[in-house]
């Protein structure tokens, strides 16, 4: 009976000792991942973001008119900023909620906006005789475009997701190798043995 159970207990042992490893080789990037997710989808809330309907316009177009009506003499060629307040990544001014809402940039551009703390300039008003309504949805979508693709480098929320991804992959990749190695080596100790038992004591 005592020696069943001890058998029992080996038995159960050998069948468990890769459970607590795998557990937490899989929860650890998934907790992780969790987490993480959980905070971007949080700050993505309450970033800047188009309300998608409204963008109307023409990127290409509106980053052509973005040059011939002048904003690149005060927002920069790229959008970076200058006199002007930064495009992209957008600028939140005082008191707007959402700066990329195209509702605020025709009503800013239209109507102009006096200059907030920090600006030499106020941002003169483009009525219809300097931007047909048609070029004003142009340059809203370029602007709005413009600061969805990312293209002044990673947003804190990409930058989340990437880390995210690659430290799962690295975790993943670790894994792997670490039980390719143990197979590997509980292999080598089996022939290791069988080496030594068949050549009488001879050492492989
Ligand atoms: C004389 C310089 C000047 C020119 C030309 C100009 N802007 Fe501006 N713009 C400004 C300044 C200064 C501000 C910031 C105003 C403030 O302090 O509130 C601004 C603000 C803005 C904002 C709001 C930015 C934010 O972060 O909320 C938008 C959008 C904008 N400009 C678009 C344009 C577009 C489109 C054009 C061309 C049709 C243009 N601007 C031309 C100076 C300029």
């Amino acid at each position: 009976m005592a020696a069943r159970e001890v058998c029992y207990l080996d038995v159960d042992m050998r069948g468990r000792r890769w459970l607590l490893p795998t557990a937490i080789a899989v929860l650890f990037p998934a907790v992780l991942a969790g987490w993480t997710l959980t905070a971007v989808s949080a700050q993505e809330a309450a970033s800047p973001s188009p309300s998608a309907s409204a963008v109307s316009g023409d990127a290409a177009k509106g980053a052509q008119t973005f040059g011939s009506a002048g904003c690149t003499s005060c927002h920069g060629a790229n959008l970076e900023g200058g006199v002007g307040a930064k495009l992209n990544p957008i600028q939140k001014l005082p008191g707007v909620a959402n700066p990329l809402d195209p509702q605020y940039l025709a009503t800013t551009i239209r109507n102009g906006r006096a200059p907030d703390a920090g600006f030499s300039a106020a941002m003169p008003a483009f009525g219809p005789d300097k931007l047909s309504d048609q070029d004003l949805q142009n340059v809203i979508a370029y602007i709005v475009g413009q600061n969805k693709s990312g293209a002044a480098g990673l947003s804190p929320v990409d930058l989340a997701r990437s880390n995210v991804f690659w430290v799962s992959i690295g975790v993943l990749a670790m894994t792997l190798l670490t039980w390719l190695l143990t197979r590997y080596n509980m292999r080598w100790i089996a022939l290791r043995a069988r080496a030594r038992r068949e050549g009488g004591g001879r050492s492989a």
